[in-house]
């Protein structure tokens, strides 16, 4: 968006509302940033790559049947996954195929790369893992697809990675207090890579989070549904750690906790179109946890139906901790019977045992919501509940309209500055737009602020 058009709406706004002049460059600063949080959707050589059926000539299959895989659900494909595997790392253009019609019970492995150039992977059919967690490969206690080292590799078919979790679940001590608590596995990794589309796969009833992208970049994401019961527990959908510049788009998840979770070292991720419910909605967090350093940048979503989830859009950390999140911006998001619709929770307490109150805390600054509406289930429709000691500052609402089917809502702040404009249901006056000594003059940017006009307004698209 032109930074002009923005800059000379934001004039005649505040103008408007008779609101003191350096609040205008705070918040042509934060919306500016909000606007312009640089992620670039185009910029990874995604090798558009037709079905591999219509180029075979130029592709070599490597069909994990032809090394003996049997498919039948029972017998133990393991070993005809990691020699098909081998191959297809190693040759040029392949194509590990998983066909359609089948389902492969494959143990916990470790899909390495690097491998040869322009390698896809097909899932067709399904591919299920042994459902008793005593049986676990110890070593690999957390994973059990995982993949890692590739660079420019697509994950594409329609067919589905079935974690059989209901036994992981059945002893989670979210599930039973006298279990211990101990991780499970992740359906599905992508770690240590870059330059990777995934597109419509079927991830389901993972034994912990269905789908994590870790330690990359450029990732895309594409039709990917995520499905596991609502009950299930800490079954995040898909969970992005240390990645920078990922897209996920038009995603389909169900399940029982966060529908996506982004943690530390994340920035330039981006999510469109994503439906989520049954689930604990979308999340950036936790961060901080034991006194850790979490860096959360640069997160947009941008249309979202959100259905009977516990959260919508959300931004939880632990009290401790240190780092911030920054820069995010919640867009054009529908609501239904969603618990908590706004949150930020700076007192986050995954845990058996309260959480004492800290000094330090990790900081929220720069937070955006846009064309936000529906209806919330709890009277608090949107609860800021930042730390004394580390407040939340620059928290925009545009146009935010959230009401209760039977009865009154209202908006929670603790130690929360920031402002709304256009329509903002509940009221959020409790943000103090006071700024108590936080950030964002800068002062190069005076210069660029321009005689707001009528034209300008009308062409903005706020
Ligand atoms: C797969 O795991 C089972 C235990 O669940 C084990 O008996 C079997 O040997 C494993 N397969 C391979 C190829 O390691
Ligand atoms: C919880 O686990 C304990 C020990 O495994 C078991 O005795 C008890 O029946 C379980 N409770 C429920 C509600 O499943
Ligand atoms: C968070 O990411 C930073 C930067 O990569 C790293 O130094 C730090 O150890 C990470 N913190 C946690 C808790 O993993
Ligand atoms: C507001 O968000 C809803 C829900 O995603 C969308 O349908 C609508 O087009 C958005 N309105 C504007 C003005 O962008
Ligand atoms: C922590 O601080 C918040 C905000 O002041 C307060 O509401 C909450 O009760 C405190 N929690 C504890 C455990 O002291």
């Amino acid at each position: 968006m032109d930074k002009l058009f923005l800059v000379s709406f934001l004039g005649l706004l505040i103008a408007a509302c008779g609101v003191a002049g350096n609040m205008l460059d705070d918040n042509f600063n934060i919306l500016g940033e909000a606007e312009d949080l640089g992620i670039a959707e185009d910029d990874v050589e995604l090798f558009e790559i037709p079905s591999w059926t219509s180029e075979r000539g130029g592709k070599v299959l490597v069909n994990v049947d032809s090394f003996g895989a049997v498919g039948d659900g029972v017998s133990d494909d393991t070993q005809a996954f990691r020699k098909a595997w081998e191959t297809a790392c190693s040759t040029p253009k392949s194509v590990f195929l998983v066909p359609p019609g089948r389902s492969y019970l494959v143990n916990a492995t470790k899909f390495k790369g690097p491998c040869a150039d322009k390698l896809v992977v097909q899932i067709d059919g399904t591919i299920v893992a042994p459902d008793e967690p005593k049986n676990w490969d110890p070593d690999l206690a957390r994973l059990w697809l995982d993949f890692s080292k590739l660079h420019g590799v697509a994950f594409q078919g329609n067919g589905v990675i079935d974690g059989s979790g209901s036994k992981w679940w059945a002893s989670s001590c979210k599930k039973n207090k006298s279990n211990p608590c101990r991780g499970a596995p992740t359906a599905l990794t992508i770690d240590s890579s870059s330059s990777i589309k995934v597109k419509g796969l079927t991830i389901q009833n993972s034994q912990q989070m269905n789908f994590v992208i870790s330690k990359s970049e450029s990732v895309r994401v594409y039709e990917v549904r995520v499905s596991s019961p609502g009950d299930s527990p800490n079954t995040d959908g898909i969970h992005i750690t240390g990645s920078t510049n990922v897209v996920l788009q038009d995603c389909k998840i169900g399940t029982g906790d966060d529908c996506i979770s982004i943690v530390n070292a994340s920035s330039a991720i981006k999510m469109k179109r994503i439906y989520c419910g049954p689930g604990h909605g979308v999340s950036i967090g936790s961060l901080g946890k034991d006194n850790s350093m979490g860096i959360v940048t640069k997160v947009v979503l941008d249309t979202a139906f959100l259905r009977e989830t516990s959260n919508g859009v959300r931004i939880k950390t632990w009290q401790g901790g240190s780092g911030y999140v920054r820069g995010v911006r919640f867009e054009n998001v529908r609501m239904e019977d969603v618990a908590n619709p706004i949150i930020i929770d700076q007192f986050y307490c995954d845990s058996p045992t309260t959480c004492q109150n800290q000094t330090s805390a990790v900081q929220i600054s720069q937070i955006m919501y846009r064309n936000i509406s529906g209806t919330t289930k709890s009277e608090e429709a949107m609860k800021f509940a930042c730390s004394d000691t580390v407040p939340c500052s620059n928290i925009v609402l545009n146009n935010v309209n959230l009401e209760k089917k039977d009865g009154t809502v209202e908006t929670y702040c603790n130690s929360a500055q920031g402002f709304g404009y256009g329509v903002v249901h509940p009221s959020a006056d409790c943000l103090s737009s006071h700024d108590k000594g936080s950030i964002l003059i800068d002062q190069n940017e005076n210069a660029e602020l321009a005689e707001p006009t009528r034209d300008h307004i009308v062409h903005t698209e706020l």
